[in-house]
């Protein structure tokens, strides 16, 4: 019987803005799904979509439509950016899916039944507007870390799960299973940071968020975030189910990858509840680090929010290929930290290794194949030393991608395979096969390079079959192999297997190199008018809707920080309506001997004929902002009161425009 492999990748969120760090985890757990097939194993690779939860819940409502209807697109969207980046899973489970529903409910009563479950008050500190409850440490200044306004503490009844018992367990866990969490600096930190202080019992139902799945057995309780997430691990392969054979074959878990920030919950809550279930525990977690951007992660907080890089991973597979994204993630990032991306260091990569080192030895071997042999392979005739070693890398790379794949480190597997394609090119500037050619008594010799290039490129097209999936095929076929007939890792593990007499097609470009400056430049653009027009799309709405709420106590400042703010009193001299907006008014206005363009959402408030001839009060060093496609250079300094009514700010005596305000 083929031994087992289960890999998961976490479940994402729903968002409306899939970017290129959302396809890390899930293109290193489809290369390890690919490498262990290769293997031999019987592979079963899972991911899907978290879809519970107040965010969810509130998102949706804003939107006007269901939770799901909100949802149903944005996994459509996820599916597609799995399609075009060739993701191989074997099953996308949707924690909407109703057997998940089920197995969740059965878990929770089972758990509920071990008195592993019980139920008391959750207290915590509630911000109404946004509806979330904070615990005292998440607070920022002891306001809702996320719009900043005062929190109250409120009490709720929720079940809680008994973690605090679990603590010395995981520690023996992790004792006895080093192995259990890698990299290992992740471990150091949850026994640290959250074991050794020791755990505190876990909410675990919520009665204030409908969205989530009912407590059958106290039905105004949906279970809370984390239970239902964890457990999709489980109810994907049937727990609880009438069938429950997928789950007798593939539990437990081989590896759960996960982005580092949850790496607590994965090695932490998760053996807890498989322990309070009775289960066995996954055999191993690993928490690999972040794709960062300007040195910020891609993040659900930051989303909508990226610097100028184009990060949409379907419009960077239109512009450069799948194969050049997967390869990006996978060799760029060292394993387990942080990496940054820029569009600049995507296509370095592309055209250094890509394109110079891979895709060149495979147009030259094949372009000289079929220019000295007719596009036949010869067979190996003369041999010297420089032969040894080419032959001897491309024999150790077995041993040597297998042992970086051990440690799960596919940067260092990826490097490893381009060390044999650079040295083959090394070796042709070696052996100059266009100098032999001319010497028809070195015939013999040619033959023997070019032979001994075609294997090498060979078995470094199957090695490369898990991390890209296009061009080892392809590479391949010129040498009348069908990449797809190709599935076992052994069958690169010896050199010489390529028949003397096979017919040899001269490769299609697989990597053309890219005009770096050219393809930044025009990415650059590209990508700020899409944020311009994002912007713009949503500027006229988005200011007056948050005047209309209090505006959160605002931290001190000392004089010198106030001081930056450049104030002035304006005359205005023009004014007139922005097309297409309610809210907005296109001022023009002479501050001394400068004269300006303003918009300001001051529509509701003043007409255009009412403002002209007005002295006001205007922040002059605001950098300038496009507003409906209008630069606005400037700010109305205005007054506004809990109902929304806006009242402009003026000198109270007559003072001449350009006059300095402190
Ligand atoms: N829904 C939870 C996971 C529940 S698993 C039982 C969640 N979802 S997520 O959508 O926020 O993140 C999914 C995965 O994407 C995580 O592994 C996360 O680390 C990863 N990434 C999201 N942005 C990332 C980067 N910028 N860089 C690398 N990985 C990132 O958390």
């Amino acid at each position: 019987m083929k031994e087992k492999y289960y890999i998961t990748t976490p479940i994402y969120y729903p968002s409306g803005n899939w970017h290129i760090g959302h396809c890390y985890t899930t293109v290193i757990c489809d290369t390890f799904a690919r490498y262990n097939k290769m293997l031999g194993k019987d592979v079963f690779f899972l991911t899907g979509t978290d879809e519970h939860g107040q965010k969810v819940e509130k998102k949706a409502a804003e939107a006007g439509v269901t939770p799901i209807q909100f949802i149903d697109p944005l996994v459509a969207g996820l599916k597609e950016i799995w399609s075009l980046l060739d993701i191989g899973y074997d099953k996308f489970i949707r924690t909407t899916d109703e057997q998940h529903v089920k197995a969740i409910q059965t878990i929770f009563k089972q758990l509920y039944d071990k008195g592993e479950i019980y139920k008391a008050e959750y207290s915590g500190w509630y911000c109404t507007p946004c509806e979330s409850f904070w615990t005292e440490s998440q607070l920022k200044d002891g306001k809702c870390p996320d719009c900043g306004r005062e929190v109250t503490l409120e009490k709720e009844e929720s079940y809680f799960f008994r973690l605090s018992k679990y603590a010395d367990k995981i520690l023996k866990l992790y004792e006895d299973n080093p192995e259990f969490l890698q990299p290992k600096s992740r471990m150091n930190e949850m026994i640290n940071n959250f074991l050794k202080p020791g755990l505190q019992d876990l909410c675990v139902s919520r009665t204030s968020i409908k969205w989530g799945i009912p407590v059958t057995f106290d039905p105004k309780h949906t279970v809370y975030v984390w239970v239902d997430a964890l457990s999709n691990y489980i109810s994907a392969l049937g727990y609880g189910s009438e069938d429950d054979s997928l789950f007798r074959r593939y539990w437990p878990a081989d590896l759960h990858m996960v982005g580092k920030e949850i790496v607590r919950f994965h090695a932490i809550i998760w053996p807890a509840i498989l322990m309070a279930l009775g289960l066995p525990l996954p055999k191993q977690v690993y928490g690999h680090g972040w794709l960062l951007i300007g040195g910020d992660k891609l993040s659900k907080s930051k989303e909508g929010n990226v610097k100028a890089e184009l990060t949409d991973p379907k419009q960077l597979v239109e512009r450069y290929g799948s194969d050049a994204l997967r390869y990006f993630l996978l060799r760029e990032i060292p394993f387990g930290s942080d990496g940054v991306y820029t569009n600049e260091s995507l296509l370095n990569r592309i055209n250094s290794d890509l394109a110079n080192d891979l895709g060149n030895l495979v147009s030259r071997t094949t372009a000289m194949i079929n220019q000295y042999f007719g596009g036949i392979l010869p067979a190996a005739g003369d041999k010297e030393a420089v032969d040894g070693e080419l032959v001897a890398m491309a024999e150790n790379l077995h041993d040597n991608v297998k042992k970086a794949m051990d440690a799960l480190d596919c940067p260092l597997a990826l490097t490893e395979i381009f060390k044999v394609v650079q040295r083959a090119n090394k070796y042709i500037d070696e052996t100059t096969p266009w100098i032999l050619a001319k010497d028809e008594s070195k015939k013999g010799r040619l033959a023997t390079v070019l032979y001994n290039l075609a294997e090498t490129i060979r078995i470094v097209a199957v090695y490369l079959k898990p991390y890209i999936t296009k061009a080892p095929d392809k590479i391949l076929d010129c040498f009348g192999i069908d990449g797809k007939s190709v599935t076992d890792f052994e069958s690169a593990n010896k050199f010489g297997v390529l028949q003397a007499g096979t017919a040899v097609k001269k490769a299609p470009p697989i990597f053309p190199r890219i005009d770096v400056k050219k393809e930044l430049a025009e990415v650059e653009a590209m990508v700020k008018k899409a944020h311009q027009e994002k912007k713009e799309a949503k500027a006229p709405e988005a200011a007056p809707v948050k005047a209309h709420e209090p505006a959160p106590a605002k931290e001190q400042i000392d004089f010198d920080t106030f001081s930056k703010v450049e104030l002035k009193v304006a005359l205005v001299t023009a004014c007139e309506k922005v097309e297409k907006s309610k809210k907005l008014l296109k001022l023009t206005v002479k501050i001394g001997e400068e004269t300006r363009t303003v918009v300001s959402g001051i529509a509701m408030a003043y007409t255009p004929e009412e403002m002209v001839g007005k002295k006001i009060v205007m922040v002059t060093n605001l950098k300038p902002a496009k507003l409906c496609g209008i630069v606005s250079e400037g700010m109305i300094v205005c007054a506004e009161n809990d109902k929304g009514e806006i009242s402009l700010i003026r000198p109270e005596k007559d003072m001449e425009d350009g006059s300095n305000i402190f």
